[in-house]
């Protein structure tokens, strides 16, 4: 079959991921089958705000890496590397910052609230660098002349970024770049154990490599129905974590539980096995090849070694076009 196009998509090395990750890594596993696909760790991206905490980056890409392969992102169907290993990103963003406006980046909606957001914290990360992250990630789309990036609501700014970028590369030289499209997925909100948003830095996260007894520990830390006190009093799913959590991963069986909730006929204990029972069951075959994935110390640097082969000889040739535009006869 011949593949619709190119896909890219890379994630910053944040370590092991978790639960809420995985609708947007199935998304990636079922687009390898029907576009050329790159999937790469944003290590760069790492450092425009983390450039004075590196020491356990190395680890970080090993356990997400870990991940993304148990999960099914395939190194014989997709080229999978990492970003600093290919210098060819670095050429191409110092290239785009010659020819944009510092008012794009400023206007990028993503930029005053994550500076804010780290002032809160006592972090400046007004540099250079910050400010260029979005010129990065369009070197990073652009170096692979990528058709389609599946990206998150979120990311959509930084995607309009990177087609203007494009635009005005090639209006000024010559065309070389297509204008990339947001493959927009839809991520269910995943709420952690107490109801927020899943999130690493709200520690309400279940890891994709939690083990059965993790799992079941978290599922009996949700917030349920406070005003539930005896088995028999009626619930009310509606304000309940783990009513949230059937609702995505057991819609099919969901009304029986919802009905006996509401009648006052199952306890929260007993619903919560049974969650931990439907999170066992998908995560089981994950942890199991995450195992074996991680315990063969040589594998994850040979995927990225060859990963990384086939991504500089692309990248290679995106660059053997640019240069001849950019500096003429
Ligand atoms: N900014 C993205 C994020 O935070 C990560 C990223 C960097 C990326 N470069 C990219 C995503 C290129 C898609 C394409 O999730
Ligand atoms: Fe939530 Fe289940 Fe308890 Fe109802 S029975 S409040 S859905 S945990």
């Amino acid at each position: 079959m011949s593949k619709k196009g190119r896909i890219l998509s890379g994630m910053r090395p944040t370590g092991r991921l978790h639960i809420g990750h995985l609708s947007v890594l199935e998304n990636w596993v079922g687009l390898q089958d029907s576009y050329r696909c790159f999937f790469f760790v944003a290590d760069l991206h790492a450092l425009t705000t983390a450039f004075d905490q590196t020491g356990n980056i190395r680890e970080s890409i090993r356990q997400m890496l870990a991940d993304w392969l148990a999960v099914g992102i395939d190194p014989e169907k997709s080229v999978i590397f990492l970003q600093s290993k290919i210098p060819h990103h670095a050429e191409l963003h110092l290239l785009f910052s010659m020819i944009t406006p510092l008012g794009w980046l400023e206007r990028v909606p993503t930029y005053k609230d994550t500076v804010l957001q780290h002032r809160e914290r006592g972090r400046d990360i007004t540099t250079y660098g910050f400010l260029g992250y979005p010129l990065l990630q369009a070197a990073d789309i652009l170096a692979y002349r990528a058709d389609a990036v599946p990206v998150g609501e979120d990311q959509l700014p930084h995607l309009e970024l990177c087609r203007e970028v494009a635009r005005r590369f090639n209006h000024l030289y010559g065309t070389v770049f297509p204008e990339p499209r947001a493959l927009l997925s839809r991520v269910p909100m995943l709420p952690g154990m107490d109801g927020r948003k899943m999130s690493k830095s709200y520690a309400n996260v279940i890891e994709l490599a939690a083990t059965q007894k993790e799992l079941q520990g978290a599922v009996n830390s949700m917030i349920t129905d406070p005003a539930r006190i005896r088995k028999t009093d009626p619930g009310h799913p509606e304000v309940c974590t783990v009513h949230k959590y059937h609702g995505i991963y057991r819609a099919d069986k969901l009304s029986g539980l919802e009905e006996e909730c509401r009648a006052g006929q199952i306890g929260c204990v007993a619903c919560k096995k049974t969650l931990g029972g439907t999170l066992e069951e998908l995560l089981a075959p994950i942890r199991a090849r995450r195992e074996s994935i991680i315990s063969d110390k040589s594998y994850i640097d040979d995927v990225l070694a060859e990963g990384t082969r086939r991504a500089a000889e692309e990248a290679r040739l995106t660059m053997e076009r640019v240069w001849p535009k950019v500096f003429k006869g």
